[in-house]
């Protein structure tokens, strides 16, 4: 099958009303969508990404006004975020309705729902006449893409259309937000930071397993470069040939290491430029033909430091 790698909304929307599998942009990464209502479209999504049939997905509402049609119950704490976050790079998990079919839930009693704020993906559901299934559109365990051709260099002949929209705004994947014990719980952080969520419905609970099979996102090795990676533990540098080294770091340069072998995602210090840069910085480093070790420091703990310390620590290994 050819990757073709285009704008065109129409044709995308063509594809998936027919059951295929079309990649898509948002502001966080880009997804790998199929029709969420479709059984034999979704199962493609796991066969393409190589992905445990127990790691649900991620259902895409062009608004969240429709998310009466696939949830039984919307508590306030979660109408209160949708109307701040959404549009936006927020998820909320709620009890579901049975037409959502049970392979985009691995056959859990509720589903995860995002209204994603990019303005092509927007457009694109609000032709389709069903919402879209899709996590990020890369192999299962493997660090999520953020521009088309980051899409391309992975699913190239499995898939038959990439939508390209630019390179994602926001460079993480969204946060996702649950109900445990009639409370709100933050599942997986990412694009709205624990700050703006505590600014809208108080104290939460963070329940970010790293070991519960249903949320795999969250299992310890995912995000994962095939490159050794170190995560807060700069002390072992010296155990390696200066020369392999590489680091990911904030804003500043580590002391010791040339210059040309270090990653600043934000020179600025600014916590946002570092997430949009950070998957990018990650594949890059990735891709060096020699054998290499990485040490990625540790992120300010706030804003959006929570999530790219979340994905390095993820990704060391
Ligand atoms: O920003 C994003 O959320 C991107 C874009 C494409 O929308 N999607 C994304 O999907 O990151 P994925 O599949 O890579 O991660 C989705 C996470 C998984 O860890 C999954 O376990 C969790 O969402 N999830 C999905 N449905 C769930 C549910 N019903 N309960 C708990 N966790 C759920
Ligand atoms: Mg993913």
């Amino acid at each position: 099958m050819l990757t073709q790698l285009g704008q065109d909304i129409s044709l995308a929307a063509e594809l998936l009303t027919a059951g295929e599998l079309v990649a898509i942009p948002t502001e966080t990464v880009y997804g790998l969508a199929a029709n969420a209502l479709d059984p034999d479209a979704v199962v493609k999504i796991f066969e393409v990404k190589n992905r445990p049939r127990f790691d649900p997905l991620i259902v895409h509402l062009v608004d969240f006004a429709d998310a009466w049609k696939y949830a039984a119950a919307i508590p306030d704490w979660a109408q209160k975020l949708a109307s701040r976050f959404m549009p936006g790079p927020l998820t909320i998990v709620l009890p579901k309705l049975g037409i959502i079919p049970d392979i985009v839930t691995s056959g859990l009693g509720t589903v995860a729902l995002r209204v994603p704020s990019h303005s092509m993906t927007h457009e694109l559901l609000s032709q389709l006449k069903f919402p879209l299934a899709a996590p990020s559109a890369n192999p299962f365990g493997y660090v999520s893409p953020v521009t088309a051709q980051h899409v391309l260099d992975q699913l190239n002949e499995k898939i038959p259309y990439i939508l390209d929209g630019g390179p994602a705004s926001i460079g993480v994947e969204s946060t996702i937000v649950g109900e445990s014990n009639g409370k709100p719980v933050i599942m997986r952080y990412g694009g709205v930071s624990l700050e703006e969520i505590h600014g809208v419905i108080g104290e939460v609970d963070i329940m970010l397993s790293s070991s519960d099979p249903l949320a795999p996102g969250q299992l310890e090795s995912h995000y994962a470069p095939k490159q050794k990676l170190f995560f807060d533990s700069d002390f072992f540098i010296d155990e390696y040939d200066l020369d392999s080294v590489r680091t990911i770091r904030f804003s500043t340069h580590l002391e010791g290491v040339p210059y040309e072998q270090q990653r600043i995602l934000s020179p600025a210090g600014d916590l946002a430029e570092a997430a949009r840069n950070l998957f990018s910085a990650m594949r890059e480093l990735d891709g060096e033909e020699s054998a290499i070790v990485i040490f990625a420091e540790r992120f300010p703990d706030e804003g959006l430091g929570r999530a790219i310390n979340d994905r390095l620590q993820r990704a060391a290994k």
